[in-house]
C-alpha cells in the first residue's frame, strides 16, 4: 500500500469553483436521477460544493419544488447508496435544489427562469435532453438574455448521426454560444483511469521513450460489455455499435493512447494533439473490419429480439485494424473492439511490446512477451507483464508473471474513484474543458467514422452472428490471426 501520499503529487493545476446556477433541462429524465443528480450529491458530501451552489432543475411536467425534490429524494435512494447514511446531508442538498417548468420547445416558462437566476455567478445550462433540442433551447437561453458571456451549456451524445448532422448541431450552438463556453461531454474523459492513462505516459519518465513503433508491435483497445441492447433497442438500432461506441468512446481512447505529449494539461494543447491523431488515421479497408451481431443466449432474445426488429442489419459488435499514419506509429497496428453480451464487461488496452532484438535465452519464442494493461474496469489498474526465470533447478525456463497493481488496493480505501459524471460536472463549474470534445474534434471523427458506415450501407453487409457470452464473431479472432497476433482473452 502507498502511504505516503502526499499533497505534492496532486494535480498542479486547481481552478477554485465559485457560486454557481446550474439549471438542469431534462431534470426528471433518466441521465439527471441516474448520474447528474447522484454526481452532484456525491459532490457536496465531500465538501466541494461551494456554499453559493445551487441547482435548479427545469422540464415540461408542472411539478411544485417539494415535488421535484422528493423525486430526486427518491433517485438517490436507488442511484446513491451511502445516501442512506447521510439523511442530514440529504436534506441540505434538497435544499439547494429548485424546480422551473419551461417548455423546451416553446414559450413558456423562460421568464420565470431569466428572473430566478442570480446575476454576478457562474451559469451553466446542462442540456440533458435530445439533440433535436439543443438548438431551440440554445435561442431561448439567448433571446432571453439568460444565457451571458461567460456561461456555459453542456451536451451530451449522440453528437450527431454522421458529419454532415455533426456540423448541423455545432452550428446552432455557435449561434449562440462561442467554442469556449461549450462542454460536449463523452463519458469515458470523466473515468479516473482514462486520465490515468494521461498521467501515466507524461509524469513517469519510463514509458515515454519506448512508446512508438520501435517498442510497440501492436496495441489493443477492447470495451466489451455483458449486456445487450433490451430496454434502449429503438435507439441503438438507429446507431449500432460504430455510432454508440466506437466514434466517440473508442476514438477517445485511441486519441489518448497515440497522441504526442502536450506541452501542457491544459484544453488547448490536450485537444488540439488529440485531434491530430484523428487527422491522421488511415481509411480503413473493408478487409480490416469486422462486425457481428449477438445470437440469443440463456434466458436473454437475440440483438433483432432486443431491438424488435427481425430485419435489422444494425451491427452489435465491432472490431477493426487501425493505423495511426504518422512517424511514432508507422508499422504499428491498432486493434479496436466493442460489442454487447460478450463474455464479461471488461475495457482495457493493451500495448503488446515487440520482443528483445536478440534472445540468449532458448524458447524465448513462446513467450507472449512483455505488455502493459491498462484496466479502465473493473477493477481500474495497470499490470505490467514481465518474463522472469522460473525459479529451481533444470536450466534457464523462464515465465510470465504480471505486476500487477490494482489502484483501489495501491491508493487504499478512501481512494474511491469518482463516478466519471461527478467529475466532469465539476469541470464545468470550474471552467476546465481540457476533458471535453472541441467541435473540430467531434466533426474529424465523424469524418473518419462515415465512409466506414456507408461502406457498409453500400455493400448491404449483414454482419456476422456470434454467441452471446463469447468474444465476439470467429472473424474478430481472424482479423488478429491472419497478422500472426492474437487478442487478449475477454475475462483471462
Ligand atoms: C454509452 C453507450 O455511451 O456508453 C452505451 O450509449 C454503453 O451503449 C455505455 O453501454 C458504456 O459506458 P460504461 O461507462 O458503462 O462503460
Amino acid at each position: 500500500m502507498l502511504q505516503n501520499r502526499t499533497d505534492e503529487f496532486m494535480t498542479s493545476r486547481v481552478i477554485p469553483v465559485s457560486s454557481f446556477d446550474l439549471v438542469i433541462f431534462g431534470a426528471t429524465g433518466d441521465l439527471a436521477r441516474r448520474k447528474i443528480l447522484p454526481g452532484l450529491f456525491h459532490r457536496f458530501t465531500v465538501g466541494q460544493m461551494p456554499e453559493g451552489g445551487r441547482i435548479i432543475g427545469s422540464a415540461r411536467s408542472e411539478l411544485s419544488v417539494d415535488e421535484y425534490r422528493q423525486t430526486i429524494r427518491d433517485a438517490l435512494s436507488e442511484f446513491a447508496p451511502e445516501a442512506a447514511n447521510k439523511p442530514q446531508q440529504v436534506r441540505e442538498f434538497l435544499d439547494r435544489l429548485d424546480y422551473i417548468s419551461v417548455d423546451a420547445a416553446g414559450e413558456t416558462g423562460w421568464d420565470t427562469l431569466a428572473a430566478a437566476l442570480r446575476p454576478d455567478v457562474v451559469r451553466a445550462f446542462y442540456l440533458s435532453v435530445g439533440p433535436s433540442l439543443f438548438g431551440p433551447i440554445s435561442r431561448q437561453l439567448r433571446n432571453h438574455g439568460i444565457a451571458a458571456k461567460d456561461s456555459r451549456v453542456v451536451v451530451e451524445k449522440p453528437f450527431g448521426h454522421d458529419l454532415q448532422t455533426a456540423r448541423a448541431l455545432n452550428a446552432e450552438l455557435r449561434e449562440c454560444f462561442e467554442e469556449h463556453q461549450i462542454y460536449r461531454i463523452d463519458h469515458y474523459l470523466g473515468k479516473e483511469t482514462v486520465q490515468n492513462l494521461m498521467a501515466l505516459r507524461f509524469a513517469n519518465a519510463l514509458f515515454e521513450p519506448l512508446w512508438n513503433s520501435q517498442h510497440i508491435d501492436h496495441v489493443q483497445i477492447t470495451v466489451a460489455e455483458n449486456l445487450g441492447v433490451a430496454g434502449r433497442g429503438e435507439y441503438y438500432d438507429e446507431s449500432g455499435a460504430m455510432r454508440d461506441m466506437v466514434q466517440n468512446h473508442l476514438m477517445q481512447l485511441l486519441c489518448l493512447t497515440a497522441m504526442e505529449p502536450p506541452s501542457r494539461f491544459e484544453p488547448g494543447s490536450v485537444r488540439d494533439e488529440k485531434l491530430k491523431v484523428i487527422r491522421a488515421l488511415d481509411p480503413v479497408s473493408s478487409s480490416d473490419l469486422v462486425r457481428g451481431q449477438y445470437r440469443a443466449g440463456g434466458d436473454q432474445g437475440s440483438y433483432v429480439d432486443q431491438a424488435g426488429n427481425p430485419d435489422s442489419s444494425t451491427e452489435s459488435f465491432v472490431a477493426m485494424k487501425v493505423h495511426v499514419s504518422n512517424w511514432r506509429w508507422a508499422g504499428t497496428p491498432f486493434y479496436l473492439r466493442t460489442g454487447k453480451r460478450l463474455r464479461e464487461r471488461l475495457s482495457e488496452i493493451a500495448i503488446i511490446f515487440r520482443d528483445p532484438p536478440h534472445s540468449i535465452f532458448p524458447k524465448m519464442q513462446s513467450r507472449r512477451g512483455n505488455a502493459l494493461i491498462i484496466r479502465l474496469q473493473p477493477d481500474e489498474g495497470i499490470t505490467l507483464r514481465m518474463t522472469i526465470k522460473d525459479p529451481g533447478p533444470g536450466g534457464m525456463r523462464l515465465t510470465e508473471v504480471p505486476l500487477d497493481m490494482t489502484f483501489a488496493e495501491a491508493l487504499g480505501e478512501g481512494a474511491k474513484s469518482p463516478d466519471a459524471y461527478e467529475r466532469l460536472i465539476m469541470d464545468v463549474i470550474r471552467g476546465d474543458q481540457t476533458l471535453f470534445m472541441r467541435g473540430d474534434e467531434v466533426e474529424a471523427a465523424w469524418e473518419w467514422a462515415d465512409p466506414i458506415i456507408t461502406g457498409w450501407e453500400e455493400q448491404r453487409q449483414k454482419p456476422s452472428r456470434y454467441d452471446a457470452g463469447s468474444s465476439g464473431p470467429e472473424d474478430a479472432l481472424m482479423l488478429m490471426h491472419r497478422d500472426g497476433r492474437r487478442w487478449r482473452e475477454i475475462g483471462d
